[in-house]
């Protein structure tokens, strides 16, 4: 197929959930206007979203990232598809034509780094016009059984995949701060020594490594497939769409600047 001009999002767990919920606690009302901004877009879109306090509360309970449990990943596999379900059915209430694609169902991971993921009904959608939406889950396992996978782990896995031109990640922050709370403009592995003191987890419960997590995996990625990422607040109206309509905004993780 052609698999020019595919744009990947990820919605963090943060802006559509409320984070400091020790279980799940959508934010409906984020979700809508996310899923409004969305629907204006017209080109090859795949979604991915955190899963929040759906998936990082039930993780941390049963202590999924250190033991094998069988309850404890149905129990949160269970809880990350009940959001699915709301962002998919927001965005076909929007006038998108979302489908939910669970990681559970087509990735395999080795010692919690994605194995293979079985693309070809992801590339079939895109052809036909449909916007796949993938999200953070439990994913079995060839050495642990089963394992988090994040969506921040999954974006750039379909970015090298897909070829995907332009990748963005809406968090709950204008980008990645500095030690004053100042946007970094850019970084690449020139400056990553100097800016990674500033790099932390999450403030709420995130098990997947929270903003160090994000530049990590998108450094990686800029390395591997000469791409350039970017890290913006999608709780503010209007960014969604102004980062689709190709506006570059928040802090560039790569080798091209804003
Ligand atoms: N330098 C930094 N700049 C911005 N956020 C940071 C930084 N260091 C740590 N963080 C934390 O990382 C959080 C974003 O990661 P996370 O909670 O995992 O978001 P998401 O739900 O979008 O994956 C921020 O809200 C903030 O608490
Ligand atoms: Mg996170």
């Amino acid at each position: 197929m052609d698999n020019t001009n595919i744009t990947i999002l990820k919605i963090g767990g943060s802006v559509i959930t409320d984070k400091s919920a020790d279980d799940g606690a959508a934010r409906i009302n984020q979700i809508e206007r996310i899923a409004s901004e969305i629907a204006g877009f017209e080109g090859k879109l795949i979604i991915v979203h955190g899963a929040g306090s759906f998936g990082h509360p039930q993780v941390k309970r049963f202590g999924l990232t250190g033991k094998f449990d069988h309850e404890g990943s149905v129990i949160t596999h269970m809880s990350v598809r009940k959001l699915n379900t709301m962002v998919v059915e927001a965005l076909n209430s929007a006038g998108v034509n979302a489908l939910p694609v669970h990681p559970m169902a087509c990735t395999v991971s080795n010692n919690s780094r994605i194995k293979n993921m079985f693309l070809d009904q992801i590339e079939e959608m895109l052809a036909n016009g449909f916007v796949p939406v993938l999200h953070g889950d439990m994913v079995m396992d060839i050495e642990l059984g089963t394992s988090v996978l994040s969506g921040d782990q999954i974006v750039p896995y379909l970015a090298i995949q897909m070829k995907a031109s332009r990748i963005g990640i809406g968090s709950a922050e204008e980008g990645v701060l500095d030690d004053r709370g100042e946007v970094i403009p850019i970084i690449n592995n020139g400056n990553f020594d100097k800016i990674k003191a500033y790099l932390g987890g999450s403030a709420n419960t995130d098990v997947t490594g929270g903003m160090l997590g994000k530049v990590l995996e998108l450094l990686e990625l800029s390395e591997q497939s000469n791409s350039t990422s970017y890290i913006f607040n999608a709780g503010n109206t209007g960014n969604i769409s102004e980062f689709l309509n190709g506006k570059n905004i928040g802090t560039a993780i790569g080798t091209r600047t804003i």
